[in-house]
Protein backbone atom coordinates (compact mmCIF):
# COMPACT_ATOMS: atom_id res chain seq x y z
CA UNK A 1 0.00 0.00 0.00
CA UNK A 2 1.43 3.35 -1.00
CA UNK A 3 0.99 6.62 0.49
CA UNK A 4 0.99 8.68 -2.29
CA UNK A 5 -1.45 11.41 -2.53
CA UNK A 6 -2.22 14.18 0.03
CA UNK A 7 -5.22 12.72 1.51
CA UNK A 8 -3.84 9.16 1.29
CA UNK A 9 -0.77 10.40 3.16
CA UNK A 10 -2.94 11.86 5.79
CA UNK A 11 -4.89 8.94 6.36
CA UNK A 12 -1.33 7.25 6.72
CA UNK A 13 -0.45 9.62 9.14
CA UNK A 14 -3.33 9.08 11.42
CA UNK A 15 -3.31 5.34 10.77
CA UNK A 16 0.48 5.53 12.26
CA UNK A 17 -0.69 7.90 14.95
CA UNK A 18 -3.16 5.05 15.82
CA UNK A 19 -0.79 2.54 16.15
CA UNK A 20 1.52 4.30 17.67
CA UNK A 21 -0.96 5.58 20.22
CA UNK A 22 -2.04 2.27 21.14
CA UNK A 23 1.74 0.78 22.33
CA UNK A 24 2.99 4.46 23.65
CA UNK A 25 2.20 7.93 24.11
CA UNK A 26 4.35 8.81 21.73
CA UNK A 27 4.37 12.46 19.60
CA UNK A 28 2.72 12.61 16.14
CA UNK A 29 5.35 14.40 15.14
CA UNK A 30 8.12 12.37 15.54
CA UNK A 31 10.37 11.78 12.47
CA UNK A 32 12.84 8.70 12.63
CA UNK A 33 16.92 10.07 13.82
CA UNK A 34 19.34 9.60 11.83
CA UNK A 35 23.33 10.47 12.83
CA UNK A 36 26.20 11.30 10.58
CA UNK A 37 28.94 11.36 12.34
CA UNK A 38 32.47 12.97 11.72
CA UNK A 39 35.68 12.49 14.30
CA UNK A 40 38.42 9.99 15.36
CA UNK A 41 38.92 7.18 17.82
CA UNK A 42 36.28 8.55 20.46
CA UNK A 43 33.69 7.93 17.59
CA UNK A 44 35.11 5.89 15.04
CA UNK A 45 32.65 2.45 14.95
CA UNK A 46 35.22 0.80 12.13
CA UNK A 47 36.32 2.93 9.70
CA UNK A 48 40.36 2.56 10.80
CA UNK A 49 39.67 -0.64 9.93
CA UNK A 50 38.00 -0.96 6.88
CA UNK A 51 40.13 1.90 5.46
CA UNK A 52 43.38 0.58 6.35
CA UNK A 53 43.18 -2.77 6.83
CA UNK A 54 45.26 -2.59 10.32
CA UNK A 55 43.88 -5.71 12.75
CA UNK A 56 41.93 -4.20 15.43
CA UNK A 57 41.05 -7.16 17.26
CA UNK A 58 40.68 -8.81 20.53
CA UNK A 59 41.23 -7.87 23.68
CA UNK A 60 39.72 -4.71 21.99
CA UNK A 61 35.98 -5.44 22.19
CA UNK A 62 36.36 -7.93 24.90
CA UNK A 63 33.52 -6.47 26.99
CA UNK A 64 30.73 -6.44 24.31
CA UNK A 65 31.18 -7.11 21.04
CA UNK A 66 34.10 -10.17 21.68
CA UNK A 67 35.34 -9.62 18.43
CA UNK A 68 37.41 -6.59 16.63
CA UNK A 69 35.18 -4.38 14.98
CA UNK A 70 37.95 -1.82 14.86
CA UNK A 71 36.78 0.37 18.04
CA UNK A 72 39.31 1.17 20.62
CA UNK A 73 38.29 -0.19 23.23
CA UNK A 74 37.29 -2.82 25.20
CA UNK A 75 33.81 -2.29 24.32
CA UNK A 76 30.40 0.21 23.07
CA UNK A 77 31.58 3.84 22.37
CA UNK A 78 29.50 7.02 23.57
CA UNK A 79 28.15 6.91 19.95
CA UNK A 80 27.26 3.47 20.30
CA UNK A 81 25.20 4.33 23.58
CA UNK A 82 23.33 7.44 21.94
CA UNK A 83 22.35 4.72 19.31
CA UNK A 84 20.60 2.48 21.78
CA UNK A 85 19.20 5.39 23.50
CA UNK A 86 17.46 6.68 19.91
CA UNK A 87 16.77 2.77 19.05
CA UNK A 88 18.88 2.68 16.61
CA UNK A 89 21.52 0.31 15.16
CA UNK A 90 25.03 1.08 15.62
CA UNK A 91 26.58 3.45 12.53
CA UNK A 92 28.17 1.50 10.05
CA UNK A 93 31.56 3.37 8.53
CA UNK A 94 31.33 4.98 5.34
CA UNK A 95 34.44 2.79 4.44
CA UNK A 96 32.75 -0.65 4.81
CA UNK A 97 32.45 -2.17 2.01
CA UNK A 98 31.21 -5.50 3.15
CA UNK A 99 27.23 -5.24 3.88
CA UNK A 100 26.98 -1.80 5.48
CA UNK A 101 23.89 -0.82 6.51
CA UNK A 102 23.03 2.92 6.07
CA UNK A 103 19.36 2.90 7.35
CA UNK A 104 20.39 4.42 10.69
CA UNK A 105 23.36 7.15 9.64
CA UNK A 106 26.23 7.14 8.46
CA UNK A 107 29.90 7.27 9.93
CA UNK A 108 32.62 9.04 8.82
CA UNK A 109 35.15 9.44 12.02
CA UNK A 110 38.40 7.53 11.46
CA UNK A 111 41.02 6.50 14.55
CA UNK A 112 43.39 8.72 14.15
CA UNK A 113 41.69 11.54 12.45
CA UNK A 114 42.80 15.29 12.52
CA UNK A 115 41.26 18.42 11.64
CA UNK A 116 44.49 19.57 9.58
CA UNK A 117 46.01 17.33 7.51
CA UNK A 118 48.28 14.96 9.28
CA UNK A 119 49.78 11.22 8.95
CA UNK A 120 46.14 9.97 7.86
CA UNK A 121 44.60 10.41 4.61
CA UNK A 122 40.89 11.27 6.53
CA UNK A 123 41.35 14.43 7.89
CA UNK A 124 38.15 16.36 8.47
CA UNK A 125 37.85 17.62 5.46
CA UNK A 126 38.09 14.45 3.68
CA UNK A 127 35.63 13.40 5.92
CA UNK A 128 32.93 16.06 4.84
CA UNK A 129 33.64 15.21 1.25
CA UNK A 130 33.24 12.09 1.83
CA UNK A 131 29.86 12.60 3.14
CA UNK A 132 28.97 15.02 0.02
CA UNK A 133 30.21 11.96 -2.08
CA UNK A 134 27.52 9.49 0.08
CA UNK A 135 24.79 12.16 -0.31
CA UNK A 136 25.36 12.60 -4.39
CA UNK A 137 25.43 8.67 -4.05
CA UNK A 138 22.47 8.06 -2.33
CA UNK A 139 20.23 9.96 -3.91
CA UNK A 140 21.64 8.45 -7.40
CA UNK A 141 20.87 4.70 -6.01
CA UNK A 142 17.85 5.76 -4.85
CA UNK A 143 16.49 7.26 -7.96
CA UNK A 144 17.55 3.96 -9.85
CA UNK A 145 15.12 2.50 -6.90
CA UNK A 146 17.73 0.39 -5.50
CA UNK A 147 17.88 -0.65 -1.34
CA UNK A 148 17.76 1.10 2.10
CA UNK A 149 19.37 4.54 1.25
CA UNK A 150 18.85 7.50 3.25
CA UNK A 151 16.45 9.82 1.21
CA UNK A 152 16.21 13.91 1.14
CA UNK A 153 14.82 14.62 3.92
CA UNK A 154 16.81 11.47 5.99
CA UNK A 155 19.52 13.65 5.24
CA UNK A 156 17.68 17.34 5.96
CA UNK A 157 16.34 15.41 9.47
CA UNK A 158 19.67 14.05 10.26
CA UNK A 159 21.85 15.11 13.11
CA UNK A 160 25.30 15.95 12.04
CA UNK A 161 27.95 14.97 15.10
CA UNK A 162 31.55 16.40 15.15
CA UNK A 163 34.04 15.23 17.82
CA UNK A 164 37.37 16.15 16.77
CA UNK A 165 40.67 18.10 17.62
CA UNK A 166 42.37 16.13 20.38
CA UNK A 167 44.62 14.63 17.88
CA UNK A 168 45.71 17.60 16.45
CA UNK A 169 46.11 19.12 19.72
CA UNK A 170 48.57 16.63 21.12
CA UNK A 171 50.77 16.33 17.89
CA UNK A 172 51.46 19.98 18.00
CA UNK A 173 52.35 19.62 21.84
CA UNK A 174 54.94 16.74 21.25
CA UNK A 175 56.30 18.96 18.56
CA UNK A 176 56.69 22.08 20.74
CA UNK A 177 58.26 19.13 23.49
CA UNK A 178 55.10 20.35 25.52
CA UNK A 179 54.87 24.04 25.66
CA UNK A 180 51.79 25.68 25.96
CA UNK A 181 52.53 29.07 23.35
CA UNK A 182 53.64 27.16 20.31
CA UNK A 183 50.26 24.51 20.24
CA UNK A 184 48.19 28.18 21.68
CA UNK A 185 49.09 29.31 17.93
CA UNK A 186 48.06 26.34 15.67
CA UNK A 187 44.75 26.30 17.73
CA UNK A 188 42.82 28.34 15.18
CA UNK A 189 44.01 26.74 12.39
CA UNK A 190 41.75 23.54 14.09
CA UNK A 191 39.12 25.22 14.58
CA UNK A 192 38.81 26.88 11.46
CA UNK A 193 38.54 23.04 9.62
CA UNK A 194 35.94 22.57 12.38
CA UNK A 195 34.03 26.01 11.19
CA UNK A 196 34.14 25.04 7.58
CA UNK A 197 32.94 21.45 8.25
CA UNK A 198 29.61 23.01 10.01
CA UNK A 199 29.45 25.82 7.01
CA UNK A 200 29.70 23.07 4.22
CA UNK A 201 27.45 21.03 5.94
CA UNK A 202 24.84 23.23 6.17
CA UNK A 203 25.35 24.10 2.47
CA UNK A 204 24.53 20.56 2.05
CA UNK A 205 21.68 20.87 3.73
CA UNK A 206 22.40 19.94 7.37
CA UNK A 207 19.96 21.60 9.84
CA UNK A 208 20.66 19.97 13.16
CA UNK A 209 24.19 19.80 15.04
CA UNK A 210 25.92 18.74 17.75
CA UNK A 211 29.71 19.61 18.69
CA UNK A 212 31.47 17.69 21.13
CA UNK A 213 34.70 19.35 22.80
CA UNK A 214 37.80 17.69 23.52
CA UNK A 215 38.68 15.64 26.85
CA UNK A 216 41.13 16.10 29.32
CA UNK A 217 44.11 14.88 27.27
CA UNK A 218 46.52 14.74 30.28
CA UNK A 219 44.34 12.70 32.38
CA UNK A 220 46.04 10.01 29.98
CA UNK A 221 47.84 7.21 31.35
CA UNK A 222 50.00 7.11 28.11
CA UNK A 223 50.43 11.02 28.33
CA UNK A 224 51.82 10.66 32.05
CA UNK A 225 53.84 7.55 31.51
CA UNK A 226 55.20 8.99 28.08
CA UNK A 227 56.58 12.10 29.49
CA UNK A 228 58.53 12.46 32.62
CA UNK A 229 57.21 14.89 34.80
CA UNK A 230 57.18 16.65 38.50
CA UNK A 231 54.64 17.34 41.12
CA UNK A 232 54.34 20.73 39.41
CA UNK A 233 53.42 19.91 35.97
CA UNK A 234 50.54 18.36 37.16
CA UNK A 235 47.21 19.54 38.62
CA UNK A 236 45.38 18.96 41.57
CA UNK A 237 44.05 14.95 40.70
CA UNK A 238 47.31 14.33 39.24
CA UNK A 239 46.85 15.15 35.51
CA UNK A 240 49.27 16.81 33.16
CA UNK A 241 48.62 20.71 33.45
CA UNK A 242 49.99 21.33 29.98
CA UNK A 243 48.05 19.00 27.91
CA UNK A 244 44.74 20.28 29.52
CA UNK A 245 45.58 23.75 29.35
CA UNK A 246 45.71 22.93 25.42
CA UNK A 247 42.50 21.50 25.54
CA UNK A 248 40.40 24.12 27.18
CA UNK A 249 42.16 26.95 25.04
CA UNK A 250 41.10 24.90 22.13
CA UNK A 251 37.40 24.35 23.76
CA UNK A 252 37.44 27.50 24.42
CA UNK A 253 37.26 28.81 20.85
CA UNK A 254 35.13 26.15 19.86
CA UNK A 255 32.76 27.40 22.23
CA UNK A 256 32.91 30.88 20.38
CA UNK A 257 32.75 29.01 16.94
CA UNK A 258 29.40 27.32 18.22
CA UNK A 259 28.41 30.81 19.21
CA UNK A 260 29.11 32.00 16.21
CA UNK A 261 27.40 29.20 14.04
CA UNK A 262 24.41 29.63 16.08
CA UNK A 263 24.05 33.28 15.83
CA UNK A 264 24.65 32.64 12.04
CA UNK A 265 23.28 30.21 10.65
CA UNK A 266 19.58 31.06 12.13
CA UNK A 267 17.54 28.36 10.61
CA UNK A 268 19.81 25.31 12.25
CA UNK A 269 19.72 23.52 15.42
CA UNK A 270 23.56 23.36 17.14
CA UNK A 271 24.36 22.05 20.33
CA UNK A 272 27.66 21.68 22.07
CA UNK A 273 28.34 19.45 24.71
CA UNK A 274 31.16 20.37 26.92
CA UNK A 275 33.01 17.02 27.06
CA UNK A 276 35.16 17.88 28.94
CA UNK A 277 33.45 18.84 31.76
CA UNK A 278 32.18 15.18 31.97
CA UNK A 279 34.93 13.54 31.12
CA UNK A 280 37.45 15.48 33.54
CA UNK A 281 34.56 14.72 36.58
CA UNK A 282 35.11 10.46 35.98
CA UNK A 283 38.79 11.33 36.87
CA UNK A 284 38.36 13.67 39.89
CA UNK A 285 35.23 11.75 41.01
CA UNK A 286 36.13 8.57 40.35
CA UNK A 287 35.22 6.91 43.47
CA UNK A 288 31.86 8.29 43.13
CA UNK A 289 31.02 6.29 39.94
CA UNK A 290 32.59 3.38 40.79
CA UNK A 291 35.96 3.54 39.63
CA UNK A 292 39.67 2.78 40.93
CA UNK A 293 43.03 3.86 39.94
CA UNK A 294 41.83 6.46 37.69
CA UNK A 295 44.95 6.99 36.16
CA UNK A 296 46.10 3.49 35.29
CA UNK A 297 45.26 1.80 31.85
CA UNK A 298 43.48 -1.21 32.27
CA UNK A 299 44.78 -2.84 29.46
CA UNK A 300 48.84 -2.56 29.59
CA UNK A 301 51.68 -3.44 30.94
CA UNK A 302 53.87 -2.21 33.47
CA UNK A 303 51.34 -1.78 36.81
CA UNK A 304 51.50 1.57 39.09
CA UNK A 305 51.27 4.11 38.68
CA UNK A 306 50.30 4.43 34.64
CA UNK A 307 50.33 0.50 33.97
CA UNK A 308 51.36 1.58 30.13
CA UNK A 309 54.69 0.80 28.38
CA UNK A 310 54.77 1.59 24.43
CA UNK A 311 56.08 -1.08 24.17
CA UNK A 312 53.73 -3.38 25.09
CA UNK A 313 50.56 -1.61 24.71
CA UNK A 314 47.20 -2.86 24.44
CA UNK A 315 47.26 -6.08 22.50
CA UNK A 316 50.95 -6.19 21.88
CA UNK A 317 53.12 -8.83 23.67
CA UNK A 318 53.25 -8.57 27.39
CA UNK A 319 50.14 -6.68 27.59
CA UNK A 320 47.67 -7.60 30.90
CA UNK A 321 44.27 -6.71 31.59
CA UNK A 322 42.95 -5.56 34.64
CA UNK A 323 40.66 -7.83 36.92
CA UNK A 324 37.36 -5.88 36.67
CA UNK A 325 37.23 -3.56 33.25
CA UNK A 326 34.75 -2.00 34.24
CA UNK A 327 36.47 -0.69 37.64
CA UNK A 328 38.57 1.43 35.00
CA UNK A 329 38.64 4.27 33.21
CA UNK A 330 40.38 3.79 30.80
CA UNK A 331 41.31 0.87 28.49
CA UNK A 332 44.50 0.81 26.68
CA UNK A 333 46.45 4.41 28.06
CA UNK A 334 44.36 6.29 25.94
CA UNK A 335 40.52 5.38 24.99
CA UNK A 336 38.20 4.85 27.47
CA UNK A 337 36.35 1.84 28.86
CA UNK A 338 32.89 0.67 27.88
CA UNK A 339 31.77 1.61 31.61
CA UNK A 340 33.27 5.34 31.49
CA UNK A 341 31.62 5.72 27.66
CA UNK A 342 27.93 4.61 29.23
CA UNK A 343 28.38 7.36 31.86
CA UNK A 344 29.75 9.95 29.73
CA UNK A 345 26.83 9.08 26.86
CA UNK A 346 24.00 9.38 29.90
CA UNK A 347 25.59 12.98 30.79
CA UNK A 348 25.44 13.88 27.29
CA UNK A 349 21.69 12.40 27.29
CA UNK A 350 20.83 14.54 30.49
CA UNK A 351 21.12 17.77 28.21
CA UNK A 352 22.82 18.82 32.23
CA UNK A 353 26.52 19.67 29.88
CA UNK A 354 24.75 20.62 26.72
CA UNK A 355 24.33 24.34 25.30
CA UNK A 356 21.82 25.42 24.87
CA UNK A 357 19.88 22.95 27.32
CA UNK A 358 18.33 20.21 25.20
CA UNK A 359 17.88 16.53 24.93
CA UNK A 360 19.09 14.66 21.83
CA UNK A 361 16.06 12.93 21.10
CA UNK A 362 14.25 16.52 20.78
CA UNK A 363 16.17 17.17 17.51
CA UNK A 364 13.63 15.52 16.22
CA UNK A 365 10.39 16.86 17.32
CA UNK A 366 8.49 19.37 15.58
C1 LIG B 1 19.55 -2.47 8.73
O1 LIG B 1 19.27 -2.00 10.02
C2 LIG B 1 17.89 -1.84 10.28
C3 LIG B 1 17.74 -1.28 11.68
O2 LIG B 1 18.29 -0.03 11.78
C4 LIG B 1 17.17 -3.16 10.15
O3 LIG B 1 15.78 -2.96 10.34
C5 LIG B 1 17.42 -3.75 8.76
O4 LIG B 1 16.88 -5.03 8.71
C6 LIG B 1 18.91 -3.82 8.48
N1 LIG B 1 19.12 -4.25 7.12
C7 LIG B 1 19.91 -5.26 6.79
C8 LIG B 1 20.02 -5.57 5.32
O5 LIG B 1 20.49 -5.90 7.62
C1 LIG C 1 27.36 16.10 -6.03
O1 LIG C 1 26.34 16.57 -6.88
C2 LIG C 1 26.46 17.94 -7.22
C3 LIG C 1 25.23 18.36 -8.01
O2 LIG C 1 24.48 17.29 -8.43
C4 LIG C 1 27.74 18.12 -8.02
O3 LIG C 1 27.91 19.48 -8.34
C5 LIG C 1 28.93 17.67 -7.17
O4 LIG C 1 30.12 17.73 -7.93
C6 LIG C 1 28.74 16.26 -6.69
N1 LIG C 1 29.80 15.96 -5.74
C7 LIG C 1 30.35 14.76 -5.62
C8 LIG C 1 31.45 14.63 -4.63
O5 LIG C 1 29.98 13.80 -6.27
C1 LIG D 1 62.21 19.24 26.19
O1 LIG D 1 61.94 19.71 27.49
C2 LIG D 1 62.67 19.04 28.49
C3 LIG D 1 62.19 19.53 29.86
O2 LIG D 1 61.70 20.84 29.83
C4 LIG D 1 64.14 19.28 28.28
O3 LIG D 1 64.90 18.57 29.26
C5 LIG D 1 64.53 18.77 26.89
O4 LIG D 1 65.89 19.05 26.63
C6 LIG D 1 63.68 19.41 25.82
N1 LIG D 1 63.95 18.80 24.55
C7 LIG D 1 64.03 19.46 23.40
C8 LIG D 1 64.32 18.68 22.18
O5 LIG D 1 63.90 20.66 23.37
C1 LIG E 1 33.25 -5.36 38.50
O1 LIG E 1 33.01 -4.07 39.00
C2 LIG E 1 31.65 -3.67 38.88
C3 LIG E 1 31.57 -2.18 39.22
O2 LIG E 1 32.15 -1.93 40.47
C4 LIG E 1 30.80 -4.55 39.74
O3 LIG E 1 29.44 -4.19 39.61
C5 LIG E 1 30.99 -6.00 39.29
O4 LIG E 1 30.29 -6.86 40.16
C6 LIG E 1 32.46 -6.39 39.29
N1 LIG E 1 32.60 -7.69 38.66
C7 LIG E 1 33.34 -8.65 39.19
C8 LIG E 1 33.42 -9.92 38.41
O5 LIG E 1 33.94 -8.52 40.23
Amino acid sequence: MGCGGFSQRLICLLWICVLLGMSQTSKCSQIRPILINFGDSNSDTGGILAGTGLPIGLPHGITFFHRGTGRLGDGRLVIDFLCEHLKLSYLSPYLDSLAPNFTSGVNFAVSGATTLPQFLPFALDVQVRQFIRFRNRSRELLSMGSGNFINEEGFRNALYMIDIGQNDLLVALYASNLTYAPVAQKIPSFLAEIKLAIQNLYLYGGRKFMIHNTGPLGCAPKELALHPHKESDLDRIGCLRVHNKVAKAFNKGLLNIFKEMSSVLKDATIVHVDIYTIKYNLFAKYEKYGFENPLMACCGFGGPPNNYNVKATCGQPGYSICKNVSRSIVWDGVHYTEAANRLVASSILSSHYATPQMKVENFWES
